[in-house]
């Protein structure tokens, strides 16, 4: 017979699972027959031991089986996913869906609401009025067959087991172990259906990893584990050491992503959409090459053809599609307060997490599960790493309903370091890995 002491023995010695083993941690810990001072135990082993890649994509898939799954073989062609692994005002998934969907590439999310920070994609769409996330499953298919995107809310009880481990993690500091976060990542991409996935490894200051060896293995980890239970997986590894593009907030965000959809986005928002974009389109089989896939994209934008895409998806699920003509029919804040730059200099740094929060103390973001959230508020960033500002110079703007005004104020000051030394924008795009 097993035993869980024993195998925390064989961990902590550095020895391998075999896979009856994973199962049996996996399945004697959701089923409570494994206490949670073992799996502790064992969990800080894998952190100081690590796991060999067959270790790592057994885990995975046991946790895949430790809830639902989504099957999506009713919906034709090669679904790829796309999954970042947290930024700032992150608004890529609301311009890449329509985006490679206009392109044929068929684009099936289940997407969440926001905690912390700011909102989740769920959040953000619902800035346009009558948009609703809550479709049965045969609408969803039926819509990505016709439409090539749809969005549907998390319904089923996806990888039960990650969400267990990771509160476990998270209080015995365990989170950050390359194989236990490339595990429960591709967990709930796997459990949703992907048949290949495209990864957005964020690194930098306002990232989970912060140095970019560690990004690159994180990267490696995932794209390996995705290869070996069958699934093409390709990573790029993107900036967070500012957050992506001006805006923060749901309303803001999706005026952003129509802005980018009409080729007047902003560049750091444009080119990692474009990339990963390219990255998706290669996957699906809807483009020769990277270069093909690219152009493809460019061409999109320029004919209207991506904009008219979102324009379907948005009215499908019965949203308003006249916001994208009439900007104004999105939610507005009732006051924009100007913060202003302190001294003359170059921006040198700027605190991605401390932004966000600041997004979320003018009501943006929830604070804890059941907080209501302000659609309009949030926050336009003027000046970014690199730039030049001059005192009084606005750095952002507060957009407001009134709540938050003077504490988000602080934080944006306190998240910008301007220096007198000019500094380099930071590069975007630091590695692809496929
Ligand atoms: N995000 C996840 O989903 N899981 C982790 O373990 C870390 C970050
Ligand atoms: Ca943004």
């Amino acid at each position: 017979m097993m035993r869980m002491v024993d195998l925390i023995e064989k961990k902590r010695d550095g020895k391998p699972h075999t896979k009856e083993e994973i199962r049996f941690i996996i399945s004697g810990y959701t089923s409570g027959e494994i206490p949670e001072y073992q799996i502790s135990a064992w969990a800080m082993a894998v952190y100081f031991q690590d796991m060999n890649p067959d270790e790592r994509a057994w885990l995975t898939e046991e946790i895949v089986q430790s809830g639902d799954t989504i099957d999506l073989s009713a919906i034709e062609g090669i679904k790829v996913d796309k999954h970042s692994t947290g930024g700032v005002g992150d608004t890529t998934t609301l311009v890449l869906a329509p985006l490679v969907a206009s392109i044929g590439v068929p684009v099936a999310k289940m997407s969440g609401r926001g905690l912390g920070h700011t909102g989740g994609t769920i959040d953000k769409l619902e800035s346009l009025k009558g948009f609703s996330v809550e479709i049965s499953n045969d609408e969803f298919i039926r819509l990505v067959n016709e439409n090539k995107a749809a969005v549907i809310g998390q319904t089923a009880d996806l990888t039960p087991a990650d969400k267990q481990l990771y509160g476990l993690r998270d209080v015995t500091a365990t989170v950050n172990s390359i194989p236990l976060i490339a595990s429960s990542i591709m967990s709930k991409k796997l459990a949703s259906g992907a048949d290949a996935i495209v990864l957005d490894v964020k690194t930098g200051a306002g990232a989970f990893m912060k140095k970019l060896e560690e990004s690159q293995e994180l990267a490696r980890a995932m794209v390996e584990i995705g290869k070996n239970l069958g699934r093409n997986t390709s990573a790029v590894i993107s900036d967070m050491n500012q957050p992506l593009g001006n805006m923060i907030g749901n309303a803001l965000e999706v005026q952003e992503a129509i802005d980018t959809l009409k080729g007047n986005g902003p560049d750091d928002l444009t080119e990692l959409c474009l990339t990963l974009g390219s990255h998706m389109a290669v996957l699906a089989g809807k483009a020769a090459d990277f270069e093909d896939a690219r152009r493809q994209l460019e061409e999109a934008i320029k004919t209207g053809k991506a904009l008219e895409q979102f324009k379907i998806f948005v009215s499908a699920q019965g949203g308003d599609e006249k916001v994208v003509d009439e900007p104004g029919k999105l939610p507005q804040a009732a006051e924009h307060v100007t913060v202003a730059a302190p001294r003359d200099g170059y921006v040198s740094e700027i605190e991605a997490d401390e932004i966000g929060t600041a997004a979320m103390l003018l009501g943006a973001g929830r604070a804890t599960k059941t907080s209501e959230i302000d659609l309009a508020v949030g926050i336009e960033m003027h000046k970014k790493i690199g730039d030049q500002v001059k005192k009084d110079e606005p750095l952002v703007t507060l957009y407001t309903n009134g709540q938050g005004v003077e504490d988000a104020r602080a934080k944006v000051l306190e998240s910008y370091t301007i220096s007198a030394e000019k500094t380099e924008k930071p590069t975007l795009i630091y590695d692809v890995i496929t």
